[in-house]
């Protein structure tokens, strides 16, 4: 009886580890491999982004094929795999990146963690975010929800534990009973009673309560891998500036402190002197006005922290969207005339510029530049003329 007490001990044991081990740990895994490489280009839902959306992919394709991929794309093509090439020619020929050095079971964690996102009834797919900053968090919240519902996964398993272990404890002990003896108190109320007991010793108890600790500390670890993307960044700056003030209350416009924004790359951020057109009268005395004085008396800029960076692999021209595009800066940025302190409100990944030259119409009004592309575009196609479709998904617009 003992044995048998431990054999199923045991089985209950390896089905529970082996459950968050495939769902914790390789789901885990993947999430942070396919975050840092194919987040790029790949969305887990249906909805293509650079290349196509991988839902489903490990049941559409052979895992040997999808590993060869992996390793090698242009191989795959250049063999003349006929899936293969159909797929590069439907998405215009771009070349995926090869990745040669992860192995099956890193590659298999990857489609582990495709199918956990898709499986996860409240998981907004990560492509559907619209074009509007303000709605980007969606796609971050994805992840989050998974580690939720591992650790309510994790809470349900160790009361079936307890109840398990209780049935067998009763069962066992039961065998060693007179027949009377077992009769009077019915069977259940025995279980219960030894589940009780059993919830109640400390051993179970602290293991119990490790493991969750584990978990968790698990899943702030792979929060904080949010991986180079800063959306939420909201640092304090040297002078307590306000927009809301300055350009919500006050309405100033953008562009007069932003200087470049409708005609260059950049939007620059002001010089003092910008702002000693109004404060060498308003407010002088204060001592945030009095700290704009002492940069001009030294010759030094104020040491305003970068808010928005992308890395130096990406182009971005302000110009284009914002005098060419006719788009408000809150597409990007949010309400920002009513932050008192910015803050980074969307994910500035690739996959957020793509996504909005893919739903995003081009501003062809009164642009006779564009005349004679639409009237191509019109002949053979009934949806307006996209970014997508003016090279808006090529590679090297964005990238030098
Ligand atoms: C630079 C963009 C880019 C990156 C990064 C990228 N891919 Fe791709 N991927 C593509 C493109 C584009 C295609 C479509 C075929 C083509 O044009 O070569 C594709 C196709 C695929 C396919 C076949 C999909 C299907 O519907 O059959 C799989 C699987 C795949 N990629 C997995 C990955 C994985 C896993 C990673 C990360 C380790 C990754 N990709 C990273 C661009 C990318
Ligand atoms: C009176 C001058 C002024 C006006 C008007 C103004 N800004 Fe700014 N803006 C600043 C200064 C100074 C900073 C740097 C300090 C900070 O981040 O608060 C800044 C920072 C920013 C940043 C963050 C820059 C970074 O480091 O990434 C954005 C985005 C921005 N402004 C957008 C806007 C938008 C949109 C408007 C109009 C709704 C606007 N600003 C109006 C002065 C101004
Ligand atoms: C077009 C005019 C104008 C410009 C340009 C301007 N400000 Fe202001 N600023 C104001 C007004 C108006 C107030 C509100 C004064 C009040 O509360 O009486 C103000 C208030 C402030 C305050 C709050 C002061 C306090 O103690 O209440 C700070 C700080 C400030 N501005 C910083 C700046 C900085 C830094 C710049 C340059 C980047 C700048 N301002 C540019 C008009 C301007
Ligand atoms: C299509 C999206 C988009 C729009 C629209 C947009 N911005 Fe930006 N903005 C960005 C990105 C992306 C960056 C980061 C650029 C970089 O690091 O090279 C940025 C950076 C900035 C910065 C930091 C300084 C700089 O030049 O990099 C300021 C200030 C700024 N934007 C202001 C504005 C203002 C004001 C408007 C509206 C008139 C506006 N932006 C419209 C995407 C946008
Ligand atoms: C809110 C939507 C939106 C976002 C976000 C956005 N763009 Fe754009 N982008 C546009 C539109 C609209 C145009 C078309 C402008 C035109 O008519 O030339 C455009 C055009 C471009 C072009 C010129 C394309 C061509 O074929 O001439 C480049 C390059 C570009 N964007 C880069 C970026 C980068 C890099 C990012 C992300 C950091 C980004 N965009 C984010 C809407 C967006
Ligand atoms: C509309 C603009 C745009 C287009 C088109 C674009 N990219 Fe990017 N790409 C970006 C931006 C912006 C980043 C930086 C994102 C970040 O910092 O998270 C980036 C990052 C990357 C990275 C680095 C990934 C990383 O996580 O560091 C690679 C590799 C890359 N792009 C490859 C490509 C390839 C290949 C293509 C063509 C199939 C392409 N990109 C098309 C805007 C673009």
């Amino acid at each position: 009886m003992k044995r048998l007490k431990i054999v199923a001990l045991t089985m209950l044991l390896g089905m529970f580890a082996s459950v968050v081990r495939v769902n914790a740990q390789d789901v885990a895994e993947g999430e942070q491999i396919f975050k840092n490489n194919c987040a790029a280009c790949h969305n887990t839902s249906a909805e293509p982004l650079v290349g196509p959306g991988l839902q489903g992919v490990g049941q559409r394709r052979p895992l040997d094929w999808i590993v060869k991929w992996v390793h090698n794309p242009q191989a795959v093509i250049a063999s003349g795999d006929k899936y293969a090439n159909d797929l590069y020619n439907k998405f215009g020929k771009a070349q995926m990146t090869a990745y040669p050095s992860y192995s099956e079971a890193q590659i298999k964690s990857v489609l582990a963690y495709i199918d956990a996102q898709n499986a996860a009834p409240a998981a907004p797919a990560a492509g559907a975010a619209p074009a509007a900053g303000a709605a980007a968090p969606a796609a971050e919240s994805n992840g989050g929800m998974l580690q939720y519902i591992l650790i309510a996964l994790l809470g349900v398993m160790v009361l079936v534990l307890v109840a398990l272990l209780s049935i067998v404890t009763t069962l066992s002990k039961l065998a060693s009973v007179s027949a009377e003896e077992a009769e009077s108190i019915p069977l259940l109320q025995r279980i219960a009673e030894n589940g009780k007991k059993l919830a109640a010793n400390n051993a179970f108890k602290t293991g119990a309560a490790l493991l969750i600790t584990l978990l968790i500390g698990k899943a702030t670890i792979d929060a904080a891998y949010g991986v180079g993307i800063h959306q939420g960044y909201a640092p304090e700056q040297p002078i307590h500036f306000s927009h809301k003030l300055h350009a919500g209350d006050y309405q100033i416009n953008c562009g007069y402190c932003h200087t470049g924004v409708y005609k260059g790359k950049g939007a620059n951020v002001p010089s003092p002197n910008i702002c000693m057109n109004c404060h060498n009268t308003i407010k002088r005395e204060s001592p945030e006005i009095q700290k704009i004085y002492r940069a001009i008396e030294k010759d030094e800029p104020i040491q305003w922290i970068r808010v928005h960076n992308l890395p130096d692999l990406a182009y971005f021209n302000h110009s284009q969207h914002t005098n060419v595009a006719g788009l408000e800066c809150q597409n990007c940025h949010g309400e920002i005339q009513k932050m008192e302190v910015v803050e980074q409100r969307s994910t500035l990944t690739m996959g957020w510029c793509i996504d909005c030259h893919r739903k995003t119409d081009v501003n062809t009004k009164g642009n006779a530049y564009y005349d004679k592309l639409v009237e191509i575009h019109n002949k053979e196609n009934k949806e307006p003329l996209k970014v997508a479709n003016i090279g808006g998904l090529e590679c090297s617009k964005c990238h030098y």
